[in-house]
Formats: structure tokens, C-alpha cells, sequence
């Protein structure tokens, strides 16, 4: 029987799925040896919401967190999660923001750098993937899963193939939204491995119920790697639970290269993380429960409760099922875009606004109108005519890779800070999050200040 590998998310998407990514460096450092001889595959444990909460929350250098984890997990291969074109925010950067920005977290200890674009657009995943390749890293090329009549196993394993032919050294599903059946997972896995050599990851949510259903069956199709969080921060808007996919996989056969008495240990050590948390608000048991309802809406929880959210705000709850009708419609006019950030809360918006204002398109958001101007990439499918005619009015889209009509940002930056930046590392935190980088700067050097005056004091006494 086969070996299935895992990648332990606890640091990144567990972390961000379950507590907003409120983690500080000091509450997980003291089991980093652990996790380190425990036979993963990877650890996941930088990049997504992790860059922009180190600086905005946790008064912490996402470098310095990056640099502490890669001293302490010498053995492993520490793996991080990029937006594409995008890097961890939401807007386009130019080329050579991109590539340093890949290249620092590789020398900052980034063993695989996993890539995604929310459109699936090639075009902003292939600078990202050829820099990972440049600077000696695995680039593992992403899907993002969705269903629409457009969205096809072959549309993606295509898209699996070009991402290979790109340089890609594994091809990782990405069910952001947790709404992967086990039967689409089966076929889907099956359909990729027929037309790539490379490994192929799943990654998918336990927020409907079904991920370890799931990951079963993308092993039954030839999986070579699943995602997992040690049981003490799985389940609900997690991932299935590390211990338990393990024992399965055993039972059915398979091999698993991890070491049970390690697991113990590395959970052993979370419980009392997980209880602080839920004791402080942190952690909403909430969050740890299922969620069959985004089944049959086919949306992310999160959408689902942002939805929820805005419509109690302005006290019309009530018109929850005909937002939840009207949100179909409008991604169908968007041509169909999957729901993942920030697709995800622009269509759901967008249906709350048409629903609120008796008129479809009454308003439009500044996100929708440059979605529909091309300049987030390629539309999976067509963009409806009559909508674009009245955002667009005869302006032409954009449709060359929105990049190319961006100047280069790492010189502006670097002029822009002048002496505050100490090095390469801040320049890129300063482009990624400006305000929250600055303030962090602040921080750091007042802290700085006070240990030098400190010091002096002492000599004068
Ligand atoms: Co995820």
C-alpha cells in the first residue's frame, strides 16, 4: 500500500481558521523541536493572514517568527502560503516586489512556497512560481476548488497540467470553503494525476463535516499529501484532525511516516493553548461546530457568516434567504470567479446590495468595477455583457496581466523609508502592510531607545 505524507497546519491555516491567527510566536515556540521530529512532510507555518497579524496584533517581526521557526526545525521542510501576484494581501504587486519578496522568504527559511490565484489565473501564479524555482525552493502550483457549470475536471486537471508545465513540483487542490465532496474530491484527484507526474496535495476544511471524508477518498485516488492540524486545534473552519486521519490511514493499510508518541507530545502541549484561548473569547466554540448549510448554498462559512453579520447590522435578517438566492446570480454575471477571498465578500456584498436596494446594480463596489475592468486577471467564464456595458460604459477592459501596467515598487519603498528600514526584510513588510509596518518600526525602535538610555543610566550610576 501506498505511503501518504502530511502537512501539519497548526501554526498557519488552523491558527488563522480557528483564532484569527492571534497566535503569538511565544505560545507555540517551546514545541517546535517536537515538530520537528514528528515525519511531516511539511510544516505549514507562514505566510497567508500570519505576515499581517505578526505586525498588526502581535507586536512581532514576521521575519524574526519565520527565522525562530526555521532555527528550531532544522529537519523540516517549512512551508508557506502566497496569493500569487497578490503575495498576502488582496492588490497586485509589481514583478520585482514579487521576486524579492519570494526570494527573502527563502533565505529567511521557506522550503515550499504553496501558490494560488482566487481567479485561477496562470498569469498571476507564474512569476511567483518561476522566482520559488530561481531561489532553489519547491513551488507547489495551486487550485482553487469551486463548482460552476463552467469550472469542468477538465478545465482544472488543464490547469493542474499548466501549472506543471510552469515548473511546479506538486499540484495542491485547495477547498478553501470546506464544500469538496468525497466523490468530487475522488474524481478530481483521479483527473490531475492522469495528467501530471508530480505529487498531488489536498487541502480542504472541516466546516461542512466532510473533510475527513474527503481526504480519504483523494487518498483512495492517489493523494500523496493531505493536510491535517493536531486534534487540539482541528475540526470545524480547521482541518481534519491530524492523530485520527492518521489512525484510519493505518487501519486501511496505507503508510504513515509519523511518530504516534510525537503527536501525543505536540498535542499534549496545544490542549492547554486551545483551553487559554477559549477561556479569553479567543477561540469561539462556534467556529468548532458543523456546518451542513454552506452545502447547500455552496459558499464559505465565512461568507456565510459575513452575510449573516451585515444583514443583523442593518436589522434585515429577514431577507437572508433571498441574499443567499440572489448570490448565485451575481457570481453567474461575474463569470463565476470561485468564492475565496476576496471573491468571496465582493459577490456576497454585491448580492446584499442588490437585495437591499430593490434594484440589481443599484450600486457598484470600487472591488466589482475593477473585477469586472480586468485588473484582478482573467475571468473564469464571461462576465455578463449588460453588466459590464453599465460599469464600463465603451472603456475597453484590461486584458493583459493587470502586473505588466504596474511600475516597479522596491526602489519607491526603499526611498520612501529611508533609514527606518534596517534591511530588505522591512522594505517588503512596509510595501505588504505600510501603516502596520510603520507603526511596528515605531515600536521597535522606541524599544531600542529605552535599552540604550537604560544602559547609560546604569553607567552613570
Ligand atoms: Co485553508
Amino acid at each position: 500500500m501506498p505511503t501518504v505524507q502530511f502537512t501539519e497546519t497548526v501554526l498557519r491555516d488552523a491558527n488563522q481558521s480557528l483564532i484569527a491567527t492571534r497566535m503569538p510566536r511565544t505560545a507555540f515556540e517551546g514545541i517546535l523541536g517536537a515538530l520537528d521530529k514528528a515525519g511531516y512532510y511539511s510544516l505549514e507555518c507562514w505566510g497567508g493572514a500570519t505576515f499581517d497579524s505578526c505586525l498588526r496584533y502581535l507586536d512581532e517581526d514576521p521575519w524574526e517568527r519565520l527565522r525562530t521557526i526555521r532555527k528550531a526545525c532544522p529537519n523540516s521542510k517549512l512551508q508557506m502560503l502566497l496569493r500569487g501576484q497578490n503575495l498576502l494581501g488582496y492588490k497586485h504587486y509589481p514583478d520585482d516586489v514579487v521576486r524579492l519578496f519570494v526570494r527573502k522568504s527563502v533565505e529567511n527559511g521557506i522550503d515550499i512556497i504553496r501558490i494560488f490565484d482566487a481567479l485561477n489565473d496562470p498569469r498571476n501564479i507564474e512569476v511567483a512560481v518561476d522566482e520559488t524555482l530561481k531561489s532553489g525552493a519547491h513551488a507547489s502550483g495551486t487550485l482553487c476548488f469551486t463548482t460552476s457549470p463552467i469550472h469542468t475536471l477538465e478545465s482544472f486537471a488543464a490547469l493542474a497540467k499548466q501549472l506543471e508545465g510552469m515548473g511546479a513540483q506538486s499540484i495542491c487542490v485547495k477547498d478553501m470553503a470546506g464544500i469538496m465532496g468525497p466523490q468530487e474530491a475522488y474524481d478530481l484527484v483521479r483527473a490531475i494525476k492522469a495528467r501530471v507526474t508530480v505529487p498531488v496535495v489536498v487541502h480542504t476544511h472541516s466546516t461542512t463535516g466532510l473533510g475527513f471524508l474527503t481526504l480519504l477518498k483523494s487518498v483512495e485516488a492517489g493523494a500523496d499529501v493531505i493536510d491535517t492540524a493536531i486534534s487540539a486545534f482541528s475540526g470545524g473552519t480547521s482541518q481534519p484532525a491530524t492523530e485520527t486521519m492518521a489512525y484510519a490511514l493505518r487501519q486501511l493499510g496505507y503508510t504513515v511516516p509519523l511518530d504516534g508518541g510525537r503527536l501525543t507530545e505536540i498535542n499534549d502541549f496545544f490542549k492547554p493553548v486551545q483551553a487559554a484561548f477559549l477561556r479569553d473569547g479567543t477561540l469561539n466554540p462556534t467556529v468548532l461546530g458543523t456546518s451542513p448549510d454552506c452545502l447547500i448554498y455552496q459558499i464559505p462559512g465565512g461568507m456565510l457568516s459575513n452575510l449573516v453579520a451585515q444583514l443583523t447590522a442593518q436589522k434585515k435578517l429577514d431577507l437572508l434567504d433571498q441574499v443567499l438566492a440572489e448570490t448565485p446570480k451575481v457570481r453567474a454575471d461575474l463569470g463565476y470567479p470561485p468564492l475565496v477571498t476576496p471573491m468571496s465578500q465582493m459577490v456576497g456584498a454585491q448580492a446584499a446590495s442588490n437585495v437591499l436596494q430593490g434594484e440589481r446594480y443599484k450600486s457598484v463596489s470600487k472591488e466589482v468595477r475593477s473585477y469586472v475592468a480586468g485588473e484582478y486577471g482573467r475571468a473564469p467564464g464571461d462576465i455578463s455583457p449588460a453588466l459590464r456595458q453599465k460599469i464600463l460604459g465603451g472603456k475597453a477592459p484590461v486584458t493583459c496581466r493587470f502586473a505588466d501596467l504596474l511600475e516597479p515598487g522596491v526602489e519607491t519603498a526603499r526611498a520612501e523609508l529611508g533609514d527606518r528600514a534596517a534591511c530588505d526584510e522591512d522594505v517588503l513588510s512596509y510595501i505588504a502592510f505600510p501603516q502596520q509596518a510603520e507603526a511596528y518600526f515605531e515600536k521597535r525602535d522606541a524599544k531600542k531607545r529605552n535599552t540604550v538610555s537604560y544602559s547609560l543610566r546604569r553607567i552613570d550610576d
